[in-house]
């Protein structure tokens, strides 16, 4: 009969469209299609009257163990999706897997070092002071000892904006413009930025120093050796040996270059497995500031007396103190920001 056969035919169908279905979405639509209202069962059903009365009951039981064995496999099948769901989901997440920690940020290995720095002097006393980049020759040049024909104005180093106007190429104009707004005794170190027609390996047209100044009665050398030991011990630890060389810089007199034990080697000159120290070829000592008394020209340039006034000045580049804290090789990594150097810094 017929109908009966269709509604067997029924069963295989749904199993074949099963198979295809991968989502809780396709296996509804099937089972709209088999046992919706208007589906295929309820179809096939349509027809139950056009059957003789002596027919229709073992039809309609077919039909109804029919409906039954529809209605499992489709349980079966959501069910199974439903666990395949949820396995994908759980597989997405690993309750045991460590937490991110969220992104800190860091300081630039510059920033620390003039902390670091400023730490220091602020502790043995001295006040903090910042003055433009943008700098007139007077105080950058003239009224350091640097008259109009010194070398060091040369159009080779010097950023010039006008004849009279420039990037500063040091610190040391704040001395002048330091002791101009104060009167002695003063202590301050001075930090920021500075400008030099220079670009290569181991120059950069802007870097970075720390200028110091003390001025008062009886002033000595000592006090600018201690007052360097101390500090020097400070940023590269208590064993650091220093020393002073006698050295020349127009606005200091007598003036030095200190040295420190290099750090990269201990002072040895070598490392430990033989290898020649590079930081300090081989030397052991790495230069690492300039320093002297101060000139009486710039005394009297800003209208101290010489005689009763005495103080000492240093200056120092803040890029090479970061580079031998923290064993940087390359100077270029302090301009290129990088966040994976930058990173390393906390
Ligand atoms: N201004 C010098 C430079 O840029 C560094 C310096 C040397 C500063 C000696 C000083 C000093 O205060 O006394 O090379």
């Amino acid at each position: 009969m017929d109908l009966l056969n269709e509604l067997e035919s029924l069963v295989p169908e749904l199993e074949r469209g099963i198979g295809q279905a991968f989502s809780l979405a396709e296996l509804e639509e099937l089972r709209v299609t088999f046992l919706g209202r208007k589906g295929r069962l309820a179809q096939i059903m349509t027809r139950l009257p056009s059957l003789s009365p002596e027919e229709r009951p073992a039809v309609g039981q077919k039909a109804n163990a029919i409906k039954n064995s529809l209605t499992e496999i489709f349980d079966a099948r959501k069910a199974a999706l439903e666990a395949e769901k949820e396995a994908a989901q759980l597989a997405r997440f690993d309750a045991s897997l460590p937490g991110r920690a969220p992104w800190g940020g860091s300081l630039h290995p510059t920033t620390l070092v003039q902390e670091e720095i400023c730490g220091i002097f602020q502790k043995l006393g001295y006040d903090i002071a910042v003055g433009p980049e943008v700098e007139n020759d007077y105080y950058n040049f003239e009224a350091l000892n640097m008259p109009p024909e010194h070398p060091a104005r040369d159009m080779q180093d010097t950023l010039y904006i006008t004849e009279k106007v420039l990037m500063r190429t040091h610190t040391s104009p704040m001395q002048v413009r330091t002791m101009l707004a104060r009167k002695p005794p003063l202590a301050v170190v001075v930090p920021g930025k500075v400008y030099r027609r220079d670009s290569d390996l181991t120059h950069t047209p802007m870097f970075h120093q720390v200028e110091g100044l003390m001025v008062g009665e009886n002033v000595s050398f000592a006090h600018l050796r201690g007052t360097l030991t101390a500090f020097l011990r400070g940023v590269f630890g208590a064993k650091t040996q220093v020393r002073f060389r006698p050295s020349f810089f127009p606005f200091t007199e007598p003036s030095a270059e200190v040295d420190i034990s290099c750090c990269m080697c201990g002072g040895k000159g070598h490392h430990s497995n033989g290898e020649p120290c590079r930081v300090c070829k081989t030397t052991g000592w790495v230069e690492i500031l300039g320093c002297g008394m101060i000139d009486p020209a710039v005394f009297e340039a800003v209208g101290y007396d010489p005689k009763t006034i005495s103080g000492f000045a240093f200056g120092l580049g803040m890029e090479r103190i970061a580079m031998l804290k923290y064993g940087i090789g390359d100077l270029r990594m302090f301009f290129e920001n990088d966040v994976r150097f930058l990173s390393q810094f906390v």
